[in-house]
């Protein structure tokens, strides 16, 4: 039987020393666990040349409806690795309703919420960020994740209405990975495949093609200058898909100038390329590095959908591109490769 995402990321084995988040309700002074110094956070080749934050970078806001999308979406897929969307088709309704959800599950007690905690070697479930064990320092943020039906969780939280939770997640994951089926053929087809390349190409990675819900919360901060809502890092699978509330705190880093804010746009998606769109496209569109950062006074939430092809087939580049950069890797393996050595994942399928 083919594995299922949520298998493969079961299959890590990720140690997690803290899989419970801070009772963030309860505490009004920055604990020592969750004070960084820039020296616990970013690998020294990024520390090198870490400047300052831009406020307004210009993250391309696409129609997508207009008649030169597919020139749109590959000039800011190749610029920035990150475009907005609009008319995307997901209604806002929806969006918000999801989010209502999120908010009404992280108000929670903690005493319930860790009642649905993801098991150390599980995909779904409450807690800590995935990648916290690369970390020493905790990040001011809990998250639920949902791989597959969150009806045994959702259950844990509230025995009696889970769900309308449950409807709303499984149609809001719905319309991500039909929305997500779209941009990656716009995407495809800004990289040069001809209609019958895409059919081969698509067929494979969109038929059973796989999806993950991340539903994040970053609580109001007593001091975010010295805290870190998500460390950095860049997104493992094809493409990603994301709502933000309306409060800042997402930045990404743009070599040679440091990070920069991504402020949310109002009814816009984010859509950002991850490492294995990098692989694919042969490095012409980078992944993008990106953290959060927590707020003095707003609670920020956000929710993540990541879209990636069956675990069990294999992305390499395109073979329109002579000199292959990477060697081929299933999904599968890549996901054990980033579970080990997070950001050093991608050098070691280089082979140029
Ligand atoms: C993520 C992520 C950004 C955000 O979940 O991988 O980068 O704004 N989230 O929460
Ligand atoms: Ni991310």
């Amino acid at each position: 039987m083919a594995t299922t995402l949520s298998q493969a990321y079961r299959d890590t084995t990720l140690q997690l020393k803290h899989i419970i988040p801070l009772d963030f309700h309860s505490i009004h002074e920055l604990p020592e666990s969750h004070a960084w110094t820039q020296a616990d956070e970013i690998s020294s080749e990024k520390r090198a040349c870490q400047t300052r934050v831009e406020e307004e970078p210009s993250i391309p806001v696409i129609d997508l409806s207009s008649p030169t999308v597919v020139e749109l979406v590959g000039s800011a897929c190749q610029r920035w690795g990150m475009f907005q969307v609009t008319n995307h088709d997901v209604s806002l309704s929806l969006v918000h309703d999801v989010e209502a959800h999120a908010q009404r599950l992280f108000a929670l007690p903690a005493d319930r919420k860790i009642k649905a905690l993801r098991s150390p070697n599980g995909a779904t479930g409450y807690g800590v960020a995935r990648i916290s064990s690369f970390f020493s320092k905790l990040m001011w943020h809990e998250g639920f994740t949902i791989m597959g039906s969150a009806v045994e969780h959702a259950k844990e939280l509230w025995p009696n209405e889970y769900e309308e939770f449950c409807d709303s997640m499984d149609n809001y994951q719905k319309k991500m990975k039909s929305l997500a089926h779209k941009i990656l053929l716009l995407i495809l087809k800004a990289l040069g495949l001809d209609e019958e390349d895409q059919e081969m190409t698509s067929s494979a990675y969109l038929y059973q093609s796989e999806g993950a819900l991340q539903l994040n919360s970053y609580p109001s901060c007593p001091n975010p200058n010295r805290a870190i809502g998500l460390a950095p890092h860049t997104d493992s699978l094809l493409l990603t898909i994301l709502h933000q509330n309306d409060t800042n705190g997402l930045q990404i880093f743009q070599d040679g100038m440091g990070w920069m804010s991504v402020p949310p746009v109002s009814g816009a998606l984010l859509v950002n390329v991850g490492d294995l769109m990098h692989i694919l496209s042969n490095t012409r569109f980078p992944t993008v590095y990106h953290r959060v950062v927590p707020n003095e006074t707003r609670h920020r939430f956000s929710m993540a959908y990541f879209y990636g092809p069956p675990t069990d087939s294999i992305v390499a580049p395109l073979s329109k591109f002579q000199f292959p950069r990477f060697r081929p890797v299933t999904v599968k393996e890549y996901i054990g490769l980033k579970s080990k050595h997070l950001e050093k994942a991608l050098h070691l399928l280089r082979i140029s």
